[in-house]
């Protein structure tokens, strides 16, 4: 997606060969033009998917899903972090073991928003490991809900989350593939090709 890419190279800061910094539109401060923009991509690219309903993570998914279910028309519910004080009934849970942060969070969503006819799309802001995105989904296998794709702000191409999803039969759409962030650049994978 052309106009992210751009966003990326003008406002993106590479912290490592490993992180990038996206706090100006994305993880801190939010570009509502750019999600708007980011919401109508994915609904393109998943609107032939029978999707009901966005999963998303808190916090930084919430912005781009709920940009797609304005443009998809669907409701979007957002797995939590910490357990909540209303939340406590019939929740349906994963652990989620992030390898950049070294810790485990257990992620829970009340079960009364998945049904067993549902089509879930989920979405993130962002795809290292792959292991965000696989808590969401073991949360839609326990509702004996569909996948019907995940979509992507941002995929690392150069960790193995996207590949691991994609060999597991998963229709991942990535709106930005970053493949490298060595030397203090960001590369693309468009880029690679051209
Ligand atoms: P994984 O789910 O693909 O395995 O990723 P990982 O555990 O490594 O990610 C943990 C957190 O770090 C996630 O945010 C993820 O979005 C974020 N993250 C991973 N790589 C990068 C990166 O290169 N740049 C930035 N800015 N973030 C990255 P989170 O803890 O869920 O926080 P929140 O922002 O959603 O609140
Ligand atoms: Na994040
Ligand atoms: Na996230």
């Amino acid at each position: 997606m052309e106009l992210l890419i751009k966003k990326i190279k003008n406002e993106g800061k590479v912290l490592s060969e490993s992180v990038l910094k996206v706090d100006s539109f994305l993880n801190h401060q939010v570009d509502p033009e750019l999600m708007f923009e980011i919401g109508k991509e994915f609904a393109a690219r998943f609107k032939d998917d029978g999707v009901t309903k966005i999963l998303t993570l808190e916090s930084s998914g919430i912005a781009p899903a709920v940009m797609a279910g304005l443009q998809m028309n669907v409701q979007v519910v957002f797995a939590r972090k910490r357990k909540s004080l209303t939340l406590v009934n019939d929740l349906l849970t994963a652990n989620v073991y992030s390898f950049t942060k070294q810790e485990s969070n257990e992620i829970s969503v009340s079960q009364k928003f998945l049904k067993e006819d549902d089509r879930i799309l989920i979405i993130d802001d962002f795809l290292a490991n792959g292991q965000a995105a696989l808590g969401l989904a073991q949360i839609v296998k326990q509702a004996n809900a569909t996948i019907a794709g995940m979509g992507i702000v941002i995929e690392k191409g150069f960790q193995d989350g996207g590949s691991h999803l994609r060999e597991n039969g998963y229709k991942v759409e990535s709106l930005a593939i970053v493949d490298s962030l060595a030397d203090g650049k960001v590369t693309f994978r468009q880029d690679k090709v051209e």
